[in-house]
């Protein structure tokens, strides 16, 4: 397992380039089961988890070629597939479970694995059901897969109400319902940019779509859907992460691709911290105004609230800022793993339940550590930029999941950071 070095102390200074989102990738891919067009994005991310999709569709009977190191994506799956998406894969990343919608809208059946939990939560899939039901679906568990059947052959349109504005749950009703018979209305849909990018893709391939990006979507079924070529939209959550490393070293960074709309709620509370986010015509830059940030309080919601795959970073943030920061975790049950990684580099921070209350110290101390998942891991490394010595960030595939050659982006402005792979 690889692990990665970072020396402290060195201010950072220049350009990053912010790729496609993983969290709109993963959503977009599974549409290519919903026509027998050609599918092509471009701006993909080179992730191990857009690998581990690519491997699921291909099992499903898509083909999948990537072009121009990866960053086009080119699919199609021409008659009958596969419907059965299988334990091996799915176990790997939960994201796999957004083919069920689409292999029900496309062949009325489908067996998918139950993603299973992971580190940062449960995660059941009962809204996701629950919808797919009220569009006339069966659906049991058997051996830990989902039957699904839909009556008829046809999912048919249908109000649903959702109890929470699930991401995956939004999108894989949405795109069940983009070949259903009549009308269905999603209410309490997550507003997601990743959300609005899967339906401007769906439109381009003939689908109707509105209301994507408020709380109430109507989707309007069609017959078929035809190919599309569509842009993968620049990942939030990397731009966030990499706009606050200059926040832990000193420096100016700009973040080329950035745009505010998409991380309006999260440049707030950086503003309120000292740091300054401004818009220029290629992407965002960011530079803190003193030594260090003030503390804020932080507490994660559904878009456009703060988002939860930035409060690890932000946790790292607030470890060295002047006074006492709360940060409240309300999407995901166990998402404070990070917490006891950053205390070994001398963070101080009390978890109770979903709150943790972090006591900004003056200095960190690198240290050896452990990723335990996708965002501490880079949360580890942003806090070792800015703690004297060395830090050692281990089991880093984590990372690889989500961040493209983090090492390559933060050394290219100045980061003293290396990978050690050990065999
Ligand atoms: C998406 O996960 C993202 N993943 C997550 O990013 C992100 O943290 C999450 O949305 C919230 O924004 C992808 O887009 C691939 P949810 P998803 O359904 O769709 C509960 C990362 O780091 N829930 O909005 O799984 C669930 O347990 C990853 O890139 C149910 O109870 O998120 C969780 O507590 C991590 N029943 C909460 O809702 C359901 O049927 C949010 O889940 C579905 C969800």
């Amino acid at each position: 397992m690889d692990s990665i070095v970072v020396k402290g102390g060195r201010e950072l200074n220049g350009k990053i380039h912010i790729a496609g989102a993983k969290n709109a990738a993963l959503a977009l891919m599974p549409a290519t089961l919903l026509s027998e067009e050609p599918l092509t994005l471009t701006n993909a991310p080179r992730l191990s988890d857009i690998k581990t999709m690519t491997e699921l569709l291909e099992s499903l009977g898509s083909e999948i070629s990537s072009l121009q190191d990866g960053k086009v994506q080119v699919m199609s799956t021409h008659g009958r597939i596969n419907t059965t998406a299988d334990y091996d894969i799915v176990r790997k990343m939960r994201a796999s479970n957004l083919v069920l919608g689409p292999l029900l809208a496309r062949e009325g059946n489908a067996i998918v694995s139950l993603p299973g939990g992971c580190a940062i939560g449960a995660r059941p899939m009962d809204i996701h059901t629950d919808g797919l039901e009220k569009m006339g679906a069966s659906i049991e568990l058997n051996d830990g897969y989902l039957h699904a059947k839909a009556a008829g052959g046809r999912l048919k349109g249908a109000v649903i109400d959702f109890p929470f504005a699930s991401v995956g749950a939004t999108e894989n009703i949405m795109m069940a319902a983009t070949l259903a018979k009549g009308t269905t209305v999603i209410s309490n849909a997550a507003r997601e940019p990743e959300i609005v990018d899967l339906a401007t893709c769906l439109r381009a391939m003939g689908a109707q779509i509105d209301g994507d990006g408020t709380s109430r979507i109507e989707i309007q079924g069609v017959d078929r859907l035809g190919g599309a070529t569509h842009p993968v939209v620049t990942d939030r959550i990397e731009l966030g992460t990499y706009m606050l490393a200059p926040v832990f070293t000193g420096g100016e960074i700009e973040c080329i691709g950035g745009r505010m709309h998409l991380v309006e709620n999260f440049a707030a509370k950086l503003d309120a911290a000292g740091i300054d986010v401004s818009e220029t015509k290629d992407g965002l830059k960011v530079k803190r105004r003193g030594d260090r940030p003030r503390a804020v309080n932080v507490k994660t919601e559904p878009f456009p609230g703060f988002p939860t795959d930035l409060q690890a970073q932000m946790m790292a943030m607030l470890c060295f800022a002047e006074g006492t920061s709360v940060l409240e975790e309300t999407i995901f049950e166990n998402r404070f793993m990070h917490a006891p990684e950053l205390v070994r580099m001398g963070a101080k921070i009390d978890v109770s339940g979903n709150t943790a209350t972090v006591t900004g110290v003056d200095k960190m101390k690198g240290a050896p550590v452990m990723a335990t998942d996708l965002r501490a891991s880079v949360s580890l490394i942003l806090a070792g930029l800015a703690s004297e010595g060395e830090t050692i960030v281990n089991r880093v595939y984590h990372l690889d999941r989500g961040y493209e050659h983090v090492e390559e982006k933060l050394s290219a402005v100045g980061a003293q950071i290396e990978r050690i792979s050990s065999k």
